[in-house]
């Protein structure tokens, strides 16, 4: 199980679901949605621009999408037994951290920290996001198709 916001996804996020998929024979990207916080991407986008990102060579993924859930409950409905998460450094570890003890504690629920590739370490959607807003060239830092549909989006924005 690779959960995440994905809003939207990194090349980052792409790497570390195509290791899982090398270890594991099954990988179910689960797009965790919060209808309550308005994210940039709706949660269709946000599978679609994953299956994109992924191409057609990673056979064994599959993307779904959840609303208002714990994690632990998507992992028990689709009977998955490890959570794979990358880490960027010690300030995803503090993150994480808590959250995997907390997914221990509810169901016994395990999780594998992979490490990040440090070339996508200063990669997070959040600082796509910002860097593009302000104009910065976010090429490389997501695939094409994430970069055109966000930059059609803050243009959106910015008429408003
Ligand atoms: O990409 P993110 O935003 O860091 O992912 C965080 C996510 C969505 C994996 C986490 O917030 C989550 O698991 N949300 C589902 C609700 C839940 O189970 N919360 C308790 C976590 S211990």
């Amino acid at each position: 199980m690779c959960p995440g916001s994905f809003d939207p996804v990194t090349v980052g996020h792409a790497d570390v679901i195509a290791r899982a998929s090398r270890i594991y024979d099954e990988v179910v990207v689960a797009i965790l949605h919060n209808p309550a916080k308005t994210g940039t991407f709706t949660a269709d986008q946000r599978r679609e621009l994953i299956l994109d990102a992924l191409g057609a060579e990673v056979t064994n993924v599959r993307v779904e999408l959840f609303a208002n859930t714990l994690l632990v409950d998507v992992c028990r409905e689709l009977d998955a037994d490890v959570v794979v998460k990358g880490l960027r450094g010690g300030t995803d570890f503090a993150y994480e951290l808590p959250m995997a003890l907390m997914n221990r504690h509810l169901t016994g629920l395990e999780t594998v920290f992979l490490p990040g590739d440090p070339r996508f370490e200063h990669i997070s959607s959040s600082l796509v996001k910002e860097v593009a807003r302000f104009g910065g060239d976010i090429t490389g830092l997501v695939t094409d198709r994430v970069r055109d549909e966000l930059l059609a989006r803050i243009g959106g924005e910015a008429q408003r």
